[in-house]
């Protein structure tokens, strides 16, 4: 069950089960994991710990899940078959990037319960029970998995690439659609979104990030104006370099329509903007 304090934030806490108890938006680039001499330890650090922060909050929070909402980048949906939204059903979830390969414990049970969940509350996404999770998965997954992340996880993959894309208001719709699902199920998840800041990956704009954008966004998420990002249209995420921001709006959907950032992190590595950002 959720409570909805005074100022209008939504929270899942301790004595009602279930609900959506945190939320995270972390960046993924591949420089984060890989660690090339050219970018700075100490905010490469920074960012691992903010990943380390979302397994400490699994364990606080003691969740059901993880639902881990991330993308592909054309590894398995492209020409075959794009959806919008999908559901890794299955178990193991395994992620891979880079000579690096983990296996983590899936839930069946309660992905197929939030698949349910979904078509009843105007959704249809698929579903998967067979592909391997490109670096928006791993990327972060790996410094959790160090830190001793042990619940379950639920990936959800949302299609940030090949337009048409789903609009990024969907995807916040979604997230309130999930947690809809956690309040009446009485499940307790915690959710994190892996995605941006402004980049241009395999354009000639790569070395030219929109930083001020990046800090405009920021801006926004901790004023509580999360309905200035959803209303963006996919030109507009496009031009600045945001069009993964998509994930982050789930779980700020699936937190509430006011949901306030508590604390960020955030750096211009020069090809992208990286960022953690806790509510
Ligand atoms: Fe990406």
């Amino acid at each position: 069950m959720t409570t909805v304090t005074t100022d209008g934030v939504r929270s899942a806490d301790a004595t009602h089960k279930g609900g959506v108890a945190f939320g995270y938006c972390v960046s993924h680039a591949p420089q984060i994991f890989t660690q090339p001499k050219e970018e700075d330890p100490a905010e490469l650090a920074r960012m691992h710990d903010g990943y380390r922060a979302v397994a400490r909050s699994v364990k606080e929070h003691n969740v059901d899940a993880l639902i881990i909402v991330a993308l592909d980048h054309l590894h398995n949906h492209f020409l075959n078959l794009v959806p919008q939204f999908t559901i890794f059903t299955g178990n193991p979830v395994v992620a891979q990037f880079n000579r690096r390969r983990i296996e983590l414990n899936g839930s069946p049970e309660l992905a197929n319960s939030l698949m349910d969940g979904l078509l009843d509350r105007g959704f249809d996404p698929a579903f998967s029970q067979n592909e391997v999770l490109d670096h928006s998965f791993l990327v972060p997954l790996n410094f959790m998995v160090e830190e001793g992340l042990e619940a379950p996880v639920i990936p959800l993959i949302i299609n940030a690439y090949v337009p048409p894309q789903p609009s990024i208001r969907r995807c916040n719709d979604l997230g309130k659609a999930i947690a809809s699902w956690a309040e009446a199920s009485g499940k307790r998840v915690g959710m994190v979104s892996t995605g941006g800041m402004s980049h241009y990956p395999g354009t000639d704009r790569f070395a030219e990030p929109d930083v001020a954008a990046d800090h405009r966004v920021l801006g926004w998420l901790e004023a509580g104006e999360t309905e200035k990002l959803v209303s963006m249209s996919a030109a507009d995420l496009d031009a600045i370099g945001m069009v993964e921001l998509r994930t982050w709006a789930v779980s700020l959907g699936a937190r509430g329509d006011r949901v306030q950032v508590e604390r960020h992190s955030y750096w211009d590595s020069g090809h992208c903007g990286y960022a953690v950002i806790e509510f």
